[in-house]
């Protein structure tokens, strides 16, 4: 069935809001400016902060092969514990106004409260996380619907290890209730209840699962990673749903000014329009980008509808 997206863009507009209000209440605001110039002196001097140091100390940037981006991962999810903050601030954009935070994996939460939007909408029932990283993302919905299975699959060991953790972690699953629970009008899991999520380590370009084996695949700023491989990636995705891929982003939709596809192209992230996705019979069905964001570029979400599935399971 055709998603209706009137009703799930308001939704998702009023609940990032709402979520941002609750969690910014204690955050230093660095420039509060109506609209644009501010914001844009704010982004040129952050982005020639950037170039400065990337040229001046680092020389040329890397390609990112899959290699250097299992190393960066492996020592990063060995190494983030999500209940410290790390006091890295990241300045971050939203409405139009730019704000420091030093909470690590800050976005995530605004990805989940949009996934649960998603997942309430479609009704899917069996779903898969590619790139799932340290858990954050699949434990936090596996305690919004304690009745849906997830799964994820992810390349470093580290990210498996720390996923699971995160699944027994009480203190981090009070956290999430504590915080999600406002934003959905259903039971969820308790902080103890065993909750029905399991990580595999496993790559996204070459996946062992069968064809058409979950109702709705989705990938939360890990195609990012993978713009070398992406073509393999993307096949696999739309090989293993049956119903939707859902994909937040950086987009080239999303990165139309200069700036953006200038910081995009020196990271070798992810560089594909929406319509991109057609050519793996993913028929885009709705997207949005009012999350709040990184200066330097900016990420959405996408939804698309599989094409030509077959009537019967194969
Ligand atoms: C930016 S992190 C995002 C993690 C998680 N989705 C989140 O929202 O926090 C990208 C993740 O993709 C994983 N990744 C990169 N290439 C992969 C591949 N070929 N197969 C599976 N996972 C991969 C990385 O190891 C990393 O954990």
């Amino acid at each position: 069935m055709p998603v209706q997206s009137g009703p799930l863009i308001r939704n998702l507009e009023q609940k990032t809001s709402r979520l941002f209000r609750a969690i910014t209440e204690n955050v230093r605001w660095r420039n509060r400016v109506s609209k644009g110039v501010g914001v844009r002196l704010e982004i040129a001097k952050t982005y020639a902060e950037r170039i400065a140091k990337r040229y001046l100390s680092n020389g040329a940037p890397a390609l990112r092969e899959q290699k250097g981006v299992r190393d960066q991962y492996e020592s990063r999810w060995a190494g983030l514990d999500i209940r410290i903050n790390h006091g890295h601030k990241k300045t971050l954009e939203f409405q139009g106004a730019v704000f420091e935070i030093a909470a690590d994996l800050f976005l995530n939460w605004f990805y989940v409260v949009a996934l649960a939007e998603v997942i309430e909408t479609t009704k899917a029932k069996r779903l898969l996380e590619v790139g799932s990283g340290n858990g954050f993302n699949l434990v936090c919905l596996a305690l919004l619907f304690p009745e849906i299975s997830f799964t994820g699959i992810e390349l470093t060991n580290a990210g498996v290890e720390r996923a699971n953790r995160l699944r027994a972690d009480s203190v981090f699953r009070r956290t999430a209730i504590g915080r999600l629970s406002g934003f959905i009008d259903r039971r969820v899991s308790d902080s103890t209840e065993p909750i029905n999520v399991e990580f595999v380590r496993g790559d996204a370009g070459a996946m062992s699962f069968p064809s058409y084996s979950f109702d709705l695949v989705f990938t939360v700023l890990a195609l990012e990673q993978m713009n070398r491989i992406k073509d393999r990636v993307l096949a696999e995705i739309a090989r293993v749903t049956r119903g939707q891929s859902v994909h937040i982003e950086p987009f080239l939709d999303f990165n139309r000014e200069w700036f953006k596809r200038l910081h995009l192209g020196n990271k070798d992230y992810f560089r594909s329009e929406i319509s991109y996705l057609r050519q793996f019979s993913l028929e885009p069905a709705f997207s949005w980008a009012g999350f709040p964001d990184k200066l330097h570029f900016s990420s959405g979400i996408v939804m698309a509808e599989k094409m030509n599935v077959p009537a019967v399971r194969v």
